[in-house]
């Protein structure tokens, strides 16, 4: 009977040291120690034993038994340990590694120029209004003095909704309605989008922007209208920038200008940007037609006013080089990522 509880702890343990994993040794445990194990098998002969020979061999069971238990057990913990080790070096996380950039948003390069925009003329006092890019034919058109038949509705071309109502053309707009709701003095500037059946290239295209200026009070001349302007293409470009008043036509305004800066690319030179002339045209304005106030109800007789209109799309393209319009309405973020 020694001999073979001998045997049995012998083959255990030879079992134990070869298995190759956890799920074996939980087997070869079953099937030595288990309730129809080998060793239990054995045991339950001890009845046979002389009473001299029961406790020598039921000592030698225990101690074998206690030696595969522990055999067992350790084997088990190093399986445990192996798996565990394998599992944290396959989910291994480094947070050594630096993480993903979070993307910050920032303003499209025409809200940051409008932004220095309407700072220069709040500076100066001037209101931001708002207007609807909705409009009738009388704001758009009519009560700027441009009839039904004037030839100054072939120089917009229109988008119509319907036969009164329209996408505006200009923020002139939002003088009359500045006008029928303000009493003078007056000092308004509304920035906003304005729509052009024009074709798309890269100067041109259907929507764009303007900054609409009003002032109207008593007294109000050339010379205020030129030293506003002067100061805001000085702000805007550099106190060096020249800015030149040309005469020209604008059916809400008498007399009209429009104005020019030195080109801000090749400083009066001449280049590809101003096309060779060394100037850039940024702005038309003039003084408001009288029609304009009356049809608003202000008396020109005892009031006068200076307007103007700025392009704000082509400030924003010489400002940062961009050579097409286009750009600026595509939304591409490899582009917008530049500013
Ligand atoms: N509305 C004109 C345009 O779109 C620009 C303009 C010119 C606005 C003269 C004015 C102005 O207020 O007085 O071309």
């Amino acid at each position: 009977m020694k001999e073979k509880l001998n045997l049995i702890k012998e083959s255990a343990l030879n079992a134990i040291s070869a298995a190759t994993d956890e799920k074996a040794i939980e087997e070869i445990r079953v099937s030595v120690l288990g309730k129809k194990g080998e060793l239990t098998a054995i045991l339950k002969q001890m009845g046979g034993l002389s009473p001299e020979e029961r406790p020598i061999v039921g000592q030698l069971a225990n101690k074998i038994r206690a030696e595969i238990e522990a055999a067992v057990d350790s084997a088990k913990k190093a399986f445990a340990a192996e798996s565990e080790n394998k599992k944290l070096k396959e989910e291994k996380i480094d947070i050594t590694m630096p993480s993903k950039p979070a993307k910050v948003g920032k303003l499209h390069p025409l809200n940051t120029v409008l932004n220095d925009m309407i700072d220069i003329f709040q500076s100066m006092g001037f209101d931001v209004v708002d207007g609807p890019e909705v409009e009738t034919d009388h704001y758009n058109f009519e009560a700027l003095n441009v009839p039904q038949d004037h030839p100054a509705r072939d120089m917009q071309d229109t988008f119509y909704l319907a036969e009164n109502l329209l996408l505006r053309t200009q923020t002139s707009a939002a003088q009359i309605r500045t006008m029928e709701t303000r009493k003078p003095p007056i000092k308004i500037i509304c920035p906003g989008r304005v729509f052009r059946a024009d074709e798309v290239d890269a100067t041109h295209s259907p929507v764009f922007h303007q900054i609409e200026g009003l002032v109207v009070d008593k007294n109000i001349t050339m010379c205020d209208l030129k030293g506003v302007l002067e100061q805001f293409a000085h702000e805007i470009y550099g106190p060096d920038t020249e800015v030149k008043f040309r005469p020209s036509f604008f059916p809400f305004t008498e007399p009209s200008v429009e104005v020019d800066v030195t080109c801000s690319e090749c400083k009066g030179k001449g280049c590809r940007v101003c096309k060779g002339s060394g100037w850039i045209e940024i702005l038309g304005a003039g003084m408001v037609h009288p029609r304009v106030l009356s049809a608003c109800g202000i008396d020109p007789e005892e009031y006068s006013g200076f307007a103007f209109g700025i392009g704000l799309d082509r400030l924003t393209t010489t400002r940062y080089k961009i050579s097409d319009i286009r750009l600026l309405f595509e939304n591409d973020l490899r582009f917008l990522d530049q500013f």
